[in-house]
């Protein structure tokens, strides 16, 4: 199959690919929700299945699935279809696609409402309340601003215009200006955070907590959740890294490329964890504290350092524009389809897109305040929707790639798609894909049902 088949864009460069993968990689995945999650399931033993996952099982079905992107140069929905057709495979493959979009949808949906959170505090952190901040005002402030339908719907509503915007711009006039220097930046201001989390009384319990593993502390259900945590955080399984490969250049060392990107993403996390568990020691405070943990933590250390107004807010900006790049590759598959299949302008597609997704976040949006008795199966809605999402359709839908990749299509195409320099690497991917991967993953559902 060559490049010319599909009038398709593509990236200008390696490093275009690997900042925009790198974009939608770095998120509030790992700022937001890897410490939260850590705090909810125990510190250090999570942390290690966490990043046994990434490594073991994400960073293959990456390659997978930009392999299949660039293979099949569409969006991810006619990519499986053409590829199956190819490999005469039924057609059905192509509802892993079907599956992806609808994952992807129901992420942004409730990740523009946190996203909403991050942009609040860019300005909140300007209010002279936020100087020498005590944990209980932090706390106190935090639940009366989440608790405010009117306040979040501006939030949320802001977010979703902001992601539209960028989509609708097309991939390199979008996608790639907005990553070159948020990315980086990001990262200068985590290290400034780490280096007060450092200086802080809770250092030592901070990184007991995050790299001690206390097995005791893992249940069945933590280790799905951390295999979800690495799809989640990686972008996988729903087609985003897909339609991102679609427009990989065909020169381009889809190995290394990945591992770059992997690497990235867990770098971001662990330095997220290191900025704010020493904190959430140092005041006493509890690391299990959900959804709210970073809004409720930061701005303590923030209204305790010299500047601390300015750099909190800089702080925000940044974890927005973290979001912003990944909201926008959690759309793109849809709009892909939409430009494709049924014949729509960019600008429609993404504004269409947009407002089905901002629609479906006042669920989320109101789990938080007039709808938090509304449950099902014991969560509310976001709980749910994220349960649905992370812990079972991206693990669903990376299993279904690995095994694509793997076992459907012939060795001879996957061998010359990663050309990889060294016939031993390109082994152990294939048998990473092809048995490491599925076992693992089928152990992990199985022991979060309770099977073993
Ligand atoms: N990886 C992003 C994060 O960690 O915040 C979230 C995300 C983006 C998930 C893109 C899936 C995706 F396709």
């Amino acid at each position: 199959m060559t490049d010319q088949r599909f009038v398709h864009a593509q990236w200008s460069s390696r490093l275009a690919f690997i900042l925009a993968a790198s974009g939608s990689a770095i998120g509030l995945g790992n700022i937001w929700k890897f410490p939260y999650l850590t705090g909810e399931n125990g510190g250090g033993a999570f942390v290690l299945v966490y990043l046994l996952c990434v490594a073991a099982i994400g960073v293959p079905i990456m390659m997978a699935e930009t392999l299949l992107g660039r293979r099949g140069r569409q969006s991810p929905i006619n990519t499986m279809l053409s590829l199956a057709e190819t490999a005469k495979a039924s057609r059905l493959w192509q509802y892993t696609g079907w599956m992806g979009v609808l994952s992807s949808f129901l992420i942004l949906s409730y990740y523009s409402v946190i996203a909403g959170w991050a942009m609040a505090y860019i300005l909140k952190m300007n209010s002279p309340m936020f100087a020498q901040i005590s944990p209980e005002t932090a706390l106190r402030f935090f639940d009366e601003f989440r608790t405010d339908p009117q306040i979040q719907v501006i939030w949320h509503s802001l977010f979703m215009i902001a992601t539209i915007a960028i989509v609708s711009r097309g991939v390199s006039a979008g996608l790639e200006k907005g990553t070159r220097y948020l990315m980086p930046a990001l990262l200068v201001m985590l290290i400034v955070l780490v280096g007060y989390a450092i200086g802080s009384e809770g250092f030592g319990q901070g990184v007991a907590f995050l790299f001690l593993p206390d097995f005791s502390k893992l249940s069945g259900e933590s280790v799905l959740t951390a295999m979800g945590q690495a799809f989640f955080s990686l972008g996988l399984g729903m087609g985003s890294i897909m339609v991102y490969g679609s427009y990989l250049p065909r020169h381009v060392s889809i190995a290394r490329s990945t591992i770059l990107v992997a690497a990235a993403d867990t770098a971001v996390a662990l330095l997220a964890g290191l900025a704010i568990f020493p904190i959430v020691f140092s005041n006493h405070l509890e690391p299990g504290m959900g959804p709210g943990l970073i809004f409720q933590t930061l701005p303590i250390a923030f209204g305790a350092m010299p500047g601390g107004a300015f750099f909190g807010s800089l702080f925000f900006v940044l974890v927005f524009f973290a979001a912003l790049t990944s909201s926008i590759a959690l759309i793109e598959p849809t709009v892909a389809w939409l430009t494709e299949n049924r014949g729509l302008s960019r600008g429609a597609a993404s504004a269409w897109s947009g407002l089905v997704c901002w629609g479906l976040g006042l669920g989320s949006l109101l789990s938080f305040s007039s709808w938090s008795e509304v449950t099902f199966f014991g969560k509310n809605l976001f709980e749910l929707l994220d349960f649905l999402t992370a812990d079972i359709m991206l693990p669903a839908g990376g299993l279904l790639v690995a095994v694509f990749a793997g076992w459907v299509l012939n060795r001879k195409d996957t061998e010359e798609e990663l050309e990889m320099a060294e016939p031993r690497s390109y082994e152990a991917w294939r048998f990473l894909v092809r048995y490491a991967a599925p076992t693992g993953m089928g152990i992990i559902f199985l022991k979060a049902l309770g099977g073993i």
